[in-house]
């Protein structure tokens, strides 16, 4: 709900569970009031009318300490600390003639309220259109079609050709708000952006405790929870797409005041791949600011005379239930209005199965054919043919960029393979990557300029491949062209979208531009590949859990979480996507008994339980197991079909971190509380060391429930009441590293 006070000059923004209000000042600014958690008891008509001069600068002090709380803040006026938008203009409008030098170019941009709208078919930039056409008729491609408000507040410069507009989109239910700005030139020169955040939050006093996460290949995902201290704390990707490191999003709150259930918790997460930053500055007088958006590293935004540029958004909110409840909220908004809608013949994530740890680059039809068949005989759903299948790719230094069947390894193309699969009842995937190109391919002999660099300098490699120029609109339509072909010619049912290296020498026809150009090319071939066909579903992976999002995530329908695919290690992977990302976009894959990227040894048990936490797949060599071994996956698979569900489409709860406590205890919880899933995994244990029982949440105390374990033999059964207050005894069932799923359902 979207409220004005024309008298106070007020806005209100009411969502289910928080408040987020503003005020246009005296002078035009528009200044933030503030945002936070409602009283539980306020009726939804309650508004805050207090004045904006609350937040003036103190004019007993003879230092400007820049207090006010500008909605967006401007290099302007007076500005010393960060900024979400700074502009530089050319010249001095022909109608002000101040008789004095005009010291150009001029940064100084102040925006002062011209008006506003409150609209319901906004977008933010870089979004994925939302509708599609299926058998000719138009459909909505996310799971909650249903409209939302966005209001739009004009904003324009007293004396430059500039105007802005701050947009805020309510999906209420979840109390989330997509921030984004508009910015035009009105003029007839070009003006520069030179910075450009999507929004700036504002945080209460003292809300400088930090969570986010970082990590790099085989690492991704480790929480990080720190006190900022004055000054700034940068968040951010120099690369095409958000790497390893990092991933766009962020959680904020007072020391001491939040924790995993309870407590006011703000956070925002980005709708952008590549080329972000997440600005939070504590400033000396204890006010958090938090500024996301494009990064200003390495940047370009030029506005030519009449031109617009509409920003992605920052998707941002506050939960009064902790850290867990704004995952919950995160995850919610995800399902329901970021990813792509199920399938209306598949609306949960199929099992999949996916053959490049069985037989990386050594394909074979008859390999490829009899892991088709054990896969199909175990219960996968989805079959993913790996790197390996095109042009002269036989190992890494070959091939990228040549988008054609290899007939040394298929012979007679790629149908039979599918056919067979499809014999099979699967579905069928492809593993690409689009924005690649090894030297020795014929895309590149034939291309060499479409690559990124900088004439005269090395192109340098990484794992022997360079990185296509997407500021190329030929490139683009090359690349649409080639996988179009492919799921024309073969009907593919699903992509595994690859990206195996950062960019470097970032050299191209788009200049600095390079990185909004190459994240909105990324989209541009996946938003028309998914609207040519209706029916294909597209995994975002870049080395694993490198290109993770809420952007990618618009056109993905799940992410390859990891490369590192150790049970133990996924614990922790697993739990910090769980911050921001819905656990059915979580691929999961149970790979060999011997890790092939740690060495390590893990029981099949323990492999089953971690993967079934999110979207399980399956990457071992089904070809090697014996019968034994393929009935114990046919009978997890079969488990965690039973439990699915709930897994995809539950509530998450953290009821114990990994993080502090070395046993990670989570569960998934239907809305209505009549089915949940209990998952153990205990990691290290102290001797000695009492585990505990946390209790569950979201049943229905009056109810009763059964815990069943994998072959449905009823363990333990209790009432909602007992469940939600004594836990689960679960010691006497789990051994130290050592992990436990039970299906809690009411009887
Ligand atoms: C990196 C991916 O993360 C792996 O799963 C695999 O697809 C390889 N690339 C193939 O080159």
């Amino acid at each position: 709900m979207i409220h004005f006070d024309p008298s106070t000059r007020t806005f209100n923004l009411i969502l289910k569970t928080s408040f987020y209000a503003f005020q246009v000042d005296e002078t035009g600014v528009v200044v933030h009031l503030a945002h936070g958690p409602r009283p539980a008891n306020a009726p939804s008509t309650a508004q805050v009318t207090a004045k904006a001069t609350l937040f003036m600068s103190d004019e007993r002090v003879s230092f400007e300490h820049q207090l006010r709380r500008d909605e967006l803040v401007t290099f302007g006026d007076t500005t010393y600390h960060e900024v979400a938008l700074k502009v530089a203009f050319p010249s001095l409008p022909a109608s002000i003639q101040p008789g004095e030098a005009a010291h150009l170019p001029i940064r100084d941009v102040r925006l002062r309220y011209a008006g506003h709208e409150i609209v319901t078919d906004a977008r933010p930039g870089l979004s994925a259109n939302k509708t599609s056409q299926v058998s000719g008729k138009t459909c909505e491609v996310c799971a909650n079609p249903s409209e939302r408000q966005t209001l739009r507040v004009f904003l324009r410069d007293p004396a430059q050709p500039f105007r802005a507009a701050l947009c805020y989109r309510l999906t209420p239910e979840h109390d989330i708000i997509e921030r984004w700005v508009e910015l035009e030139n009105t003029g007839e020169e070009i003006i520069t952006v030179e910075a450009c955040a999507f929004a700036t939050m504002h945080l209460p006093n003292g809300a400088n405790e930090l969570t986010s996460v970082t990590g790099l290949w085989g690492r991704e995902f480790t929480t990080q929870r720190e006190a900022v201290p004055m000054g700034l704390r940068i968040l951010e990707s120099r690369m095409a797409q958000g790497g390893h490191e990092s991933s766009p999003f962020f959680f904020l709150n007072r020391p001491g005041q939040a924790w995993e259930e309870t407590g006011a918790v703000w956070f925002g997460a980005l709708e952008l791949s590549g080329g972000w930053r997440i600005a939070v500055e504590h400033l000396p007088s204890l006010d958090v600011r938090v500024h996301a958006g494009y990064n200003p590293f390495d940047f370009e935004l030029a506005l030519a005379p009449g031109q617009k540029h509409i920003t992605p958004a920052l998707a941002c909110g506050v939960s009064n239930e902790g850290w867990g409840g704004a995952s919950r909220r995160l995850h919610a908004f995800a399902r329901e209005r970021i990813l792509p809608a199920a399938k209306p013949n598949a609306p949960l994530r199929p099992v999949l199965y996916n053959s490049w740890e069985a037989t990386y680059f050594n394909l074979s039809v008859a390999g490829q054919t009899e892991l088709a068949r054990k896969a199909a005989a175990i219960g996968v759903e989805l079959f993913c043919l790996d790197d390996g299948w095109f042009g002269a790719r036989r190992n890494d230094h070959a091939g990228l960029g040549d988008w054609v069947v290899s007939r040394d390894v298929f012979p007679d193309g790629l149908a039979p393979l599918v056919a067979e699969v499809r014999k099979l009842g699967m579905k069928f995937g492809l593993w690409v990557e689009p924005e690649m190109v090894n030297p020795d391919s014929d895309l590149y002999r034939a291309h060499p300029d479409w690559i990124l660099h900088f004439a005269g300098r090395p192109r340098t490699e990484q794992r022997n491949q360079l990185v296509l120029d997407f500021g190329r609109p030929e490139v683009v339509e090359y690349i649409f062209a080639a996988l179009n072909k492919l799921c024309d010619e073969y009907q593919i049912d699903f992509f595994k979208w690859d990206m195996n290296r950062n960019p470097s020498e970032p050299g191209s026809v788009a200049g600095k531009a390079i990185w909004r150009k190459h994240t909105a090319g990324v989209y541009s071939v996946m938003d028309r590949l998914r609207a040519a066909h209706p029916e294909l579903d597209i995994q975002s992976c870049s080395g694993g859990g490198g290109r993770i999002d809420l952007g990618v995530l618009q056109r993905a329908d799940q992410v390859w979480t990891s490369d590192n695919t150790d049970a133990l290690d996924r614990i922790r992977i697993q739990e910090g996507f769980s911050l921001a990302y819905p656990a059915r976009a979580m691929e999961c894959w149970v790979t060999h008994e011997r890790n092939h990227q740690t060495h390590t040894i893990h029981t099949l048990a323990m492999r089953f339980d971690v993967a079934m936490r999110g979207a399980l797949g399956i990457g071992s060599s089904l070809n090697a197991l014996d019968e034994a071994e393929l009935a114990e996956y046919a009978s997890f698979i079969a488990f965690y079909k039973r439990i699915r569900p709930i897994v995809q489409n539950g509530e998450l709860y953290r009821l114990q971190r990994q993080e502090e406590f070395g046993a990670s205890i989570i569960q998934y919880v239907l809305a209505d509380g009549s089915e949940a899933v209990y998952s153990v995994a205990v990691s290290a244990y102290l001797m000695g060391q009492h585990l505990p029982t946390p209790p569950l949440r979201g049943l229905d105390p009056a109810a009763t429930y059964a815990a069943c374990n994998r072959t449905g033999t009823e363990v333990y059964r209790a009432s909602g009441y007992a469940l939600m207050t004594l836990g689960i005894p679960w010691l006497k069932y789990v051994n130290v590293q050592d992990t436990l799923t039970l299906h809690v359902k009411k009887v």
